[in-house]
Parts: C-alpha cells; sequence; structure tokens
C-alpha cells in the first residue's frame, strides 16, 4: 500500500505509526520523555531530494531524485487521458540500477508535445547479498505532470538565471518571483555553486530550491560555468544534471527555438597554477568547435525560426592575458554562431546584468549577459522573441529591443 504524503509517500504500517506518533518523515523518532534504554525506530525510507525533470527532449525526459537509504528505483508513468501505466526501471551493462541513493530514471519513446503524468518509486535494498537481496520499504512520490518538448509548439517561454553562486535565498527569492503557470523549460547559465564539493551541496544549492518551485513539472537545464569545473566533485556533475547526450553541449528544440547550450570551459589557460595540471580543456573545447561547425549548417537548426545559444562565459574582447576564455570565444565560437545566423545569445559569468546591441564586438546578434541576480522571462512566437530581464525586486532592467525572425538566407 502507498499512502501520498506531500511530495513524497512512505508505504505501509510503518509511515501510519510515523504519522500518528506525529514526527515527520525522514527524522529520527524522539524518545519519550524520561525514558532510558529505548530503541529508537528507524526513520522511514523518504524521498529527499526530488522528483526534477532533466534532460528534456521530444521522445524524452530524465526524472532525478534521491532517497534517504540504498534502493532500486524506477517511474510509473501514462500519457494524460490513459488509464493504464507504464513502468520504466533503468538497466545498464544488463545489471537493473541499483543499490544507490541517487537515481536518474531515463524515459525514452514518448511522443512529441505530449502531457504526461508521473511518480517516481523506490524500494529499499536493505541487505545486498551475491545470491539473496533483502528489500525493504517501498516510497512512492506524488504524482506530477510534464510535457516533452515539441517543435511545433505556437508559443515557448523559457526562464533563464545564472551565477548564484550558493546563496540559496536569492535563488528562492528569484525564483518565487516567476509566475511558472505558462513556462515550458527553465535554464540555469552556469556557476550555481562555487566549486563542486559532494552531493549535498548540489541538493542545497540547486536542487532543492528548483524542485520547491518548478523542477517537479518543469524541466530543468543546466549550463555547465567554469566554477562547475572546479572541485573534485566537479567530475560526478553530470550524474546529478544529466543531458541527453551525455555531454555538456548539445541542441535542443522547443517551439519557435532552436537551442545551442555551449560550454564555455574554464577562464584561464590549462597550465594555470590553480588547476594543477588537472584540467584539458583545450582539446575539449577544440572538439566542440568542430561539433559546432557541422551543427549550425543543420537543417533544423536553420530552419527554426529562431536560434538561441547558451555559453556561460561572454565573448568579450579582453586583455588580460591571465584569462584567455571570452577572447578565444571571439576567436573561435563567435565566427560559427555568426555563420549559423543565431539571433540572442545568452550569457554569464560576469555578475553584473548586460545588454549588447547586434553588431558589436564581432558578434552579429544581440547578447544578454545575466547578472547575479537576473531573471530572464523569454518569449518566443514564430516571428518575434522578446526577452523581459527583472531584478530580485521585480524591478524590470534595461531591456533588449525585440527580435525579429530573420528573413531570407
Ligand atoms: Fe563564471
Amino acid at each position: 500500500m502507498t499512502i501520498p504524503l506531500g511530495k513524497a509517500g512512505i508505504s505501509g504500517a510503518l509511515w501510519l505509526a510515523a504519522a500518528m506518533a506525529g514526527w515527520p518523515s525522514g527524522r529520527e523518532a524522539p524518545s519519550p520523555a524520561g525514558a532510558t534504554n529505548t530503541v529508537s525506530a528507524p526513520a522511514p525510507l523518504a524521498i529527499v531530494h526530488g522528483p526534477l525533470l532533466q534532460a528534456p527532449s521530444e521522445t524524452g525526459m530524465t526524472v532525478s531524485w534521491a532517497t534517504s537509504r540504498r534502493c532500486v528505483s524506477w517511474v510509473e508513468y501514462r500519457a494524460e487521458g490513459a488509464s493504464s501505466w507504464r513502468t520504466h526501471r533503468p538497466a545498464h551493462h544488463g545489471l537493473v540500477d541499483a543499490d544507490v541513493t541517487h537515481h536518474n530514471v531515463v524515459l525514452t519513446g514518448l511522443k512529441a508535445g505530449e502531457g504526461y503524468v508521473y511518480r517516481a518509486v523506490s524500494r529499499e535494498i536493505v541487505e545486498f547479498k551475491p545470491y539473496q537481496v533483502t528489500f525493504g520499504e517501498t516510497v512512492t512520490s506524488a504524482e506530477h505532470r510534464f510535457r516533452t518538448l515539441d517543435p511545433a509548439k505556437a508559443t515557448l517561454r523559457f526562464v533563464v538565471l545564472n551565477d548564484r553562486h550558493e546563496k540559496v535565498e536569492a535563488l528562492a527569492a528569484s525564483l518565487a518571483s516567476v509566475a511558472w503557470s505558462r513556462v515550458d523549460v527553465v535554464f540555469l547559465n552556469g556557476d550555481m555553486v562555487n566549486d563542486a564539493k559532494d552531493e549535498h551541496q548540489l541538493y542545497r544549492c540547486v536542487v532543492d530550491p528548483c524542485v520547491d518551485h518548478f523542477a517537479a513539472q518543469i524541466p530543468l537545464v543546466y549550463v555547465r560555468g567554469n566554477h562547475d569545473a572546479r572541485g573534485s566533485f566537479a567530475r560526478r556533475l553530470l550524474d546529478y544534471f544529466p543531458t541527453e547526450s551525455g555531454r555538456y553541449y548539445y541542441t535542443l528544440r522547443h517551439g519557435p527555438v532552436a537551442f545551442l547550450v555551449l560550454d564555455s570551459g574554464e577562464d584561464k589557460t590549462d597550465q594555470s597554477a590553480e588547476y594543477s595540471g588537472l584540467v584539458a580543456f583545450e582539446p575539449y573545447l577544440e572538439a566542440q568547435v568542430r561539433w559546432l561547425a557541422r551543427q549550425v549548417e543543420a537543417t533544423d537548426f536553420q530552419r527554426a525560426p529562431f536560434r538561441v545559444c547558451f555559453l556561460h562565459i561572454p565573448p568579450l574582447p579582453r586583455p588580460d592575458p591571465k584569462f584567455v576564455r571570452p577572447q578565444w570565444l571571439v576567436d573561435h565560437v563567435v565566427p560559427l554562431l555568426n555563420r549559423g545566423r543565431v539571433d540572442l545569445l545568452i550569457c554569464a559569468h560576469t555578475h553584473r546584468y548586460a545588454v549588447q546591441q547586434a553588431g558589436r564586438n564581432g558578434l552579429n546578434f544581440p547578447m544578454i549577459i545575466g547578472g547575479t541576480e537576473t531573471v530572464l522571462e523569454c518569449d518566443a512566437t514564430a516571428g518575434e522573441l522578446r526577452v523581459r530581464a527583472v531584478d530580485l525586486s521585480g524591478k524590470p532592467l534595461r531591456q533588449l529591443e525585440p527580435i525579429r525572425r530573420r528573413t531570407g538566407g
């Protein structure tokens, strides 16, 4: 039996006992006053972070969450209007994903633009012996809804935030200012942490605030910033913010917009002492440029009414020899974005909101740089793309001129 409990439900009599005793899920039951030598009942199994939606596409969606104990997990889902549920239990190399506390379930074979209902389910693994596994409780999330991406969608609204640098309260305030009912997808344009330490930091600084406001129903796209590449846990970032491509650079199409999500890497040379010889961005970014050269010529990309690129570090001439990346992007990425007839570049990194009209610094398209307290709300139709930028108080900032659809080749 599964009993819904807000965002997460807990199965069975233990939940009832816990609820009747008046102590919250996920915490130890207190000992009665004055009692000695009592044994506390273990906290019930709980979903402690998520679920959240990531890696959206026209035919897929990844559902991610974390449990309080090691589990095997799956997603139950159905098309809106369908009565029967389907189950997807992820497996890799012949083994069902199991005995972990962080869960990513990749749903595939979905229909573009279709609405789905889903719930995340985890079953505890109490003991994992080679020839006998002992299972424990099962926990099920509340039911949530999502819609797959759809190139035929007439209008699109997307929201962009960046550079919160672990300021969770400011992030929560920004998220609270958004009217979520019409938002289709959210982009976090990098540097939501100062450096990647562990999963608890990623849950606290990114996942939990997003889940509190939108991410169980609206997909989140995390664009890697240079600070996200720092710290030992940076090597695990894709485990928590997975992408459909399995890389940090790829394309997405939703409604009238073809999105280019790019990785701008670190801001200094690979040989810089700060990196201790443990980064290799130069060959990696050159490979991304080779991919980009092919991608900007792709027919689907060119046929989209609008082409929007995300790049954490803005391509700006910067004479400081230590910070090589902005000029490298001017030299290697901007020519390809010009050739690809990109309509808008959305950057971050400088911590100061700025707008640059088309035709400056070698860019044939406008660039907008989000600040540390900026929320960008972007609306696209087949004929026009508008960006509304507000600060933490909701006050409108200097606005970019509406972008009209280009005509001719
Ligand atoms: Fe940055």
